[in-house]
Parts: C-alpha cells; structure tokens; sequence
C-alpha cells in the first residue's frame, strides 16, 4: 500500500510515521509513504498557494492549481487509487471506511490548512471527503496520520498478528474488555479474581460480560444485535437493566 500525503507542511510528517509499527513497515517496504509539498506546484515567483475567499470573510482559501498539478503528477491509470481530502466537512470516518480504504494499492490525501479548500477541487478532482471527529483541527496534517495509521492496520504484514486486527473493538460494535498485567497487587489495587483462577470457561464469559458492560456505558450507539452472539444477546439483554 502506499500513500501519497499532499501537504503544504512537508515537514509535520517527519517524525510520527517513522515510528512504532507504522515505521518498521515502512523499512520492510510492506508501506510506502512519499510526501508531495504542493508548494512546488505554484509557479508564480512567489510560490502562492492561498488566496483572499470569494464573496469576502476569515481567513484564506488554498487555491486550486497547485492542488491540482499536485493531484496530477501522482495519478496513474495503472494503480487503483483513491484520492481523499482531509476536512472537517466531509463525512466521519469509522471502522468500515478505513476497511474499505485498505482495498485500494494507492491513497492520495489531500491535506487542507487555513479557512478551506477552493470547493472545485473538493468537487471535482477527490473522490471522497473524510473527517475524524467532531472537533476543529488547525489542518488536516494530524488527521492524515489518523487515517494512514488506521489504514495500515489493514494493510497484509503491517501488524505482525492478523488477529489482533479483527478482533479488537469496533469490528463487531463492542468495545473491547479491559486487561490487566503484573503486579497482581498494584498500590492496593487488585486485578479481578477471576483472571488468576485458571478458569479459561468462565474468563471468557467474565470478558464478554465486562465487554458488553461497558459499550452500553461508554458507547450505547455503536451495539450492533445483528453481530452478537445468542450468548452475548443474552448477556446483554441482562445488562441492558442495570447499566
Ligand atoms: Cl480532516 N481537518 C480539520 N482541519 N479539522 C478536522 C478534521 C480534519 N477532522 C476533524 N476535524
């Protein structure tokens, strides 16, 4: 998988992706990652990649042709491709879109800075728009790493357990149950009894429980029936009472 980051900040993206998983991928060559400065797209003496908006108002507008020529220097009919800008206007992104991104060989991100994107190029020249939350970011540099990130989660040999990747929350609308490490006892605080009981039967049915408990907590909205178990419909419907 590779990504293609259109940044006017070329600089942002020096640090976070070199690290962790994501930057033993990179070294492998299982994910490539080239950073494109849509500066080097303006062609004017003075390299301008903003302008006043139409109509008046805050602020400044990322004009259209470096965008553009940016866009277009890493297009390649050959490759399946998607090209996607990073704004708090498009739609939210969740597990199932960053699933269905993994699908493509390239993602272009178009990352936006100051008021906005001149709307033609949002329009006209991505295929989809993608915000991470409902928050303002000062760009969309941040949210790009969100994305690759969860993306290459996805993406064959990045995450060394493929487990690991379809079982955590999210996949079928439950958090995940909580965990707990050595010391058995850390500073007066114990680990729930049963997990040093050797008892795998009843973990198991404890962590569902735990699971269940806490998505009808923390994130009633996410629960999806058609997804769970009997047992965990049962569970759940225990629950649903108490919590
Ligand atoms: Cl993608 N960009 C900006 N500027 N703010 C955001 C965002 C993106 N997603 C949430 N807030």
């Amino acid at each position: 998988m590779k990504f293609y980051i259109l940044t006017i900040l070329p600089g942002y993206f020096e640090g976070p992706l070199r690290e962790g998983i994501l930057g033993k991928a990179l070294q492998r060559g299982d994910l490539k990652i080239e950073i494109i400065n849509i500066r080097n797209f303006a062609d004017d003496p003075h390299r301008t990649v903003d302008d006043l908006p139409y109509g008046g108002g805050e602020g400044m507008v990322l004009k259209p042709e470096p965008i553009v020529k940016a866009i277009e220097s890493v297009k390649n009919n050959e490759k399946k491709q998607r090209v996607i800008a990073m704004t708090p206007a498009g739609r939210l992104l969740n597990q199932k879109i960053v699933r269905e991104l993994s699908e493509f060989d390239e993602i272009i991100i178009l990352c936006g800075r100051y008021e906005g994107i001149d709307e033609r190029v949002l329009e006209h020249f991505c295929d989809d728009l993608i915000s991470i939350g409902d928050y303002v970011l000062t760009g969309g540099e941040p949210a790009a790493i969100v994305l690759i990130d969860a993306v290459s989660r996805f993406v064959p040999g990045v995450v060394g357990n493929r487990k690991c990747v379809e079982e955590e929350s999210f996949s079928r609308g439950l958090l995940d149950y909580p965990q707990w490490t050595r010391p058995a006892v850390f500073r007066g605080i114990p680990v729930p009894d049963v997990l040093l009981s050797g008892n795998h039967k009843e973990i198991r049915k404890w962590r569902m429980m735990k699971a269940i408990e806490r998505t009808l907590k923390r994130r009633p909205e996410i629960i999806r029936e058609e997804l769970l178990t009997d047992e965990e419909i049962e569970i759940l419907k225990k629950l649903k009472g108490k919590v």
